[in-house]
C-alpha cells in the first residue's frame, strides 16, 4: 500500500483538526474524501484541503469513495453505527472517542471489531499518545516508583468556555460521562488494573444554571481497583488560569506529576504581576502533538498489520465505568461496577 487514502467522517471543531493532520503532517496518509451532514463543513474540506470527494450520507462515501480508511469524528451517538458499518465495508477505522454512549452500543463495536481481525480499529484516547504521559507510563514499567499504587487525575475546563458548557449541560450526560472519560482511560492504563468501586459526588457553587440542568460544575469520585489501588479522579469546567489536566501517580517507591502547572510553553514573562507562566487555553493546544502521534500511529498500523495498544475493549469499559460513576453520583452511594 503506498499513501493510506482516508475518507474523514465529522468536520467539527476536533474533525478540521485531524483532517489538517491528514492532509498535511502524515506522510503516508492522503485525505481523499470527507463526509458530514453540515455542508458549510464540506465547503471547509474542499477550500482548505481541496477535498472534491465529499458526501453528507455516510453509507454512500463508504459505497463509492476510493479509500482504504475512515476517521469518524462525529457526534458521540454515531460512532457506533459508522464503525459496524465501516468495518463491515472492509474499511479500517480510527474512531475518536467515546466509543459510544450507552454500553449496548459499544458491544456492537466490538463485535463488529471481532468480525474483522484483518483491519485496524484504532481508539482516539490521545493521551496515551502525549509525549509526557507515554514518558510516565514507561518510567513506570522501568520500575521508577515502584509498584503504583493510586492515580489521582485532574481534568478541568477554563471558565472562558463555560457558556458552552452550560448550553449543552442537560444534555451532556452529566460531568462524568462528558468529562471523565480520559481521566478513567488513564487511571486503568498507568495501574493496569480496572476499578471495581466507585464513589462519587459533585458541587455547584458558581453556576447554578449546571444544577438546573440536572448536572454539577465539579464532580470526584474515588475507585478503588480490583488490585487495591486507588483512583481519585477532579472534573470540572472553571479553572481561572486557562486548561487543567493534571495527573499524579503515586508508587510505593515514589511518584510521578504530569503538568502539575499547565504551562503553555517554557517561557516565564517577568512584569508588574510577578514571574507569571501562561497556561495553554483548550484541549487542541494542550493536545496538538498527541493528536497528530495518535493518527501517525494508527496509519503505521494500517500498513504494518500491526495492533494498536488500545483496543476497543477500552472504550466499552470506559463507558461502563463512567455509567456506574454517574450512578453513584446520581444517587450518592458507592456504585459496583460490572464489566
Ligand atoms: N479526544 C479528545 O480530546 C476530544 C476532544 C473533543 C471532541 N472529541 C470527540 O470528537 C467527536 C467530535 O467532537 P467535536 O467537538 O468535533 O464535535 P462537533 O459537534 O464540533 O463536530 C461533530 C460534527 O459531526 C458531524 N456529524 C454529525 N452526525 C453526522 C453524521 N451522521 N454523518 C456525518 N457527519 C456527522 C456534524 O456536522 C458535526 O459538525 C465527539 O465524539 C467528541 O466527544 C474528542
Amino acid at each position: 500500500m503506498n499513501k493510506v487514502r482516508v475518507g474523514i467522517a465529522g468536520l467539527g471543531r476536533l474533525g478540521k483538526l485531524h483532517a489538517e493532520n491528514i492532509a498535511f503532517k502524515i506522510p503516508n496518509a492522503e485525505l481523499t474524501a470527507a463526509c458530514s451532514i453540515a455542508p458549510e463543513e464540506l465547503e471547509y474540506a474542499t477550500e482548505h484541503f481541496g477535498v472534491t470527494d465529499v458526501y453528507t450520507d455516510f453509507y454512500e462515501m463508504l459505497d463509492k469513495a476510493d479509500i482504504d480508511v475512515v476517521a469518524v469524528v462525529t457526534t458521540s451517538g454515531e460512532h457506533c453505527w459508522q464503525i459496524k458499518a465501516a468495518l463491515d465495508a472492509g474499511k479500517h477505522v480510527f474512531c475518536d472517542k467515546p466509543l459510544g454512549v450507552t454500553v449496548n452500543e459499544c458491544k456492537t463495536a466490538e463485535a463488529a471489531v471481532e468480525r474483522h481481525p484483518e483491519l485496524t480499529f484504532f481508539l482516539g484516547f490521545m493521551r496515551r499518545y502525549d509525549p509526557s504521559y507515554a514518558y510516565a507510563k514507561k518510567k513506570i514499567q522501568e520500575g521508577a516508583i515502584g509498584k503504583p499504587y493510586m492515580v489521582k487525575a485532574a481534568g478541568i475546563d477554563p471558565e472562558a468556555l463555560v457558556e458552552g458548557a452550560v448550553k449543552f449541560a442537560a444534555t451532556s450526560g452529566g460531568i462524568f460521562i462528558d468529562m471523565a472519560i480520559h481521566d478513567i482511560d488513564l487511571m486503568r492504563w498507568l495501574l493496569e488494573s480496572d476499578p471495581v468501586e466507585v464513589y462519587a459526588a459533585g458541587a455547584t457553587f458558581k453556576h447554578p444554571e449546571f444544577r438546573e440542568a440536572g448536572d454539577d460544575e465539579t464532580g470526584a469520585a474515588m475507585y478503588k481497583c480490583e488490585n487495591g489501588a486507588l483512583g481519585f479522579v477532579h472534573v470540572g469546567r472553571t479553572a481561572a488560569h486557562g486548561y487543567h489536566v493534571e495527573t499524579e501517580i503515586i508508587g510505593t517507591e515514589g511518584s510521578l506529576r504530569i503538568s502539575p502547572v499547565p504551562e503553555k510553553n517554557l517561557c516565564m514573562i517577568y512584569d508588574e504581576n510577578g514571574a507569571v507562566t501562561e497556561c495553554v487555553s483548550g484541549f487542541a493546544e494542550r493536545f496538538a502533538e498527541a493528536y497528530l502521534l495518535e493518527m501517525k500511529e494508527f496509519i503505521n498500523c494500517v500498513q504494518s498489520g500491526t495492533k494498536p495498544d488500545v483496543t476497543v475493549y477500552d472504550g466499552t469499559k470506559s463507558t461502563q465505568i463512567g455509567f456506574a460513576t454517574t450512578e453513584a453520583w446520581k444517587k450518592g452511594c458507592t456504585a459496583k461496577i460490572q464489566y
